[in-house]
């Protein structure tokens, strides 16, 4: 939790403590800081800067309008999988020859929405779907940028959950069955084959699978060529990791060191597609202790934020520091740090070490600036979380909290459905 260190007043993000934020928005709440995010991207951008790549952030990990355009500022791209992200994207200020269309499913409405735009690639990922924007372009007088996502059955020693790259996972065209999809592309109407693009997964820690994922791309572009095609560019997609325990996190400049040996020779525009390396550290989940509750044995601490707000412990088992922003003094003791959620998996921590901590207490969830606020839902009836972005000693809400109307207001009735008291009264008559 480095960009949010101990100050007079508790844990800050920046200048601001962070209780000042919760007085003024409610618990929970999400907390980003402009100077780590500003400070991971340029970290990024020049560990790659000597490669000349194009750096696409990957909304996924945080599609937040104020967050895009803080990257957006620094001259990123952007990496969207959905009309959505796009729409964000281009919103936040990314213009539209710097964004890549990702993802296994691209609908035809997609399709020509992102070439009206003006999109500078998209990345394919089956055939079925290269005919589909073959028909959608050439309708329509384009010649679709198209790269080649290849599945190069590299194991990237990731979550099982978040891996991509082996055979036989949904993601690209198997590595055997590129060079035809590559041809094949070729001969389409309304299809510019651009290039090849890989991601092998997400929360990688070691350079080992990148190394290996981005020789087989190599050795495919050395194919391609010999087939008489060109190969201009290069994508390798997302996946660097971040530390969740307090760990040195991995260097993006080991990662571009990779790419310089690899991929570099082969003389093509290269793009980075990074999500959570560039938020994730730069983000924290506040919440309050609502309860603590002593069962068994055991401290459940109680709080206020809930698996529907931050899911990756639920998903992924995965581990995110967990602070007070006020410390009291006493000696660490084991704690079950948990949601109100009905559900055991509502659980953010089992047996962590935690300094006493009593009802009111503002606790923080680290590195949650990825996969955070992005993938939260309103289960149990819960409202969705805000969020909030911190510069120097200003805040602004950038996702206010919705109010139960609009919760009400979500859903419809059929004419048929008359309230209870109604029907009584009608099967009554
Ligand atoms: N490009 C593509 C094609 C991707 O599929 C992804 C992530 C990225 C880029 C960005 O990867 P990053 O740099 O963020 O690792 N919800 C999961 C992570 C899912 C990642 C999916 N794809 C989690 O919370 O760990």
């Amino acid at each position: 939790m480095s960009d949010f260190p101990y100050g007079e007043r508790g844990l800050q993000a920046e200048e601001v403590p962070l209780s000042v934020i919760a007085d003024a928005v409610g618990t929970p709440f999400y907390c980003y800081s402009s100077a780590g995010l500003e400070c991971a991207y340029q970290r990024f951008s020049d560990a790659v800067a000597d490669l000349g790549a194009g750096i696409c952030y990957a909304l996924k990990a945080n599609g937040n309008l104020a967050v895009v355009r803080t990257f957006a500022n620094m001259g990123a791209g952007a990496d969207v999988v959905s009309e959505g992200e796009l729409r964000v994207a281009l919103a936040a200020g990314v213009p539209a020859h710097r964004i890549v269309f990702s993802g296994v499913g691209k609908a035809a409405s997609e399709m020509v929405y992102a070439l009206e735009a003006g999109i500078h690639q998209i990345n394919v990922e089956s055939l079925p779907e290269l005919e589909t924007l073959s028909a959608v372009a050439a309708a329509r007088g384009y010649s679709a940028p198209v790269a080649i996502r290849v599945n190069p059955d590299v194991d990237a020693g990731t979550h099982e959950k978040i891996t991509t790259g082996r055979r036989g996972n949904k993601f690209g065209i198997d590595f055997g069955e590129a060079r035809a999809a590559y041809g094949r592309a070729a001969a389409l109407p309304g299809i510019a084959p651009v290039g090849v693009a890989v991601h092998i997964g997400s929360q990688l820690t070691d350079m080992a699978p990148f190394q290996r994922a981005f020789g087989r791309v190599a050795g495919l572009v050395g194919e391609l060529r010999a087939d008489g095609h060109t190969v201009e560019r290069i994508d390798l997609g997302g996946g660097l990791g971040i530390s969740y325990d307090g760990q040195p996190p991995p260097d993006p400049a080991a990662y571009a060191a990779v790419a310089r040996e690899v991929i570099a020779p082969l003389g093509c525009a290269i793009t980075f597609e990074p999500g959570r390396s560039l938020v994730g550290a730069a983000g924290v989940l506040v919440t309050r202790v609502l309860y603590v509750k002593r069962s068994a044995g055991r401290r459940f601490v109680v709080v206020d934020a809930a698996m529907n707000d931050l899911a990756r412990p639920a998903l992924y088992d995965s581990h995110h520091e967990i602070r007070p922003v006020l410390e009291r003094p006493g000696e660490d003791e084991p704690a079950d740090i948990v949601g109100p959620i009905c559900e055991t998996t509502d659980t953010f921590a089992t047996g962590r070490p935690l300094s006493p901590v009593e009802a009111g207490d503002l606790l923080a969830i680290g590195a949650a600036g990825a996969y955070g606020a992005v993938m939260s839902s309103a289960y149990n009836g819960r409202l969705l979380v805000p969020e909030v972005l911190v510069r120097g000693a200003r805040h602004a809400v950038v996702r206010p909290r919705p109010d139960f109307e609009d919760l009400l207001g979500r859903d419809r009735l059929p004419d048929w459905l008359d309230a209870p008291g109604r029907d009584r009264a009608r099967g009554a008559a």
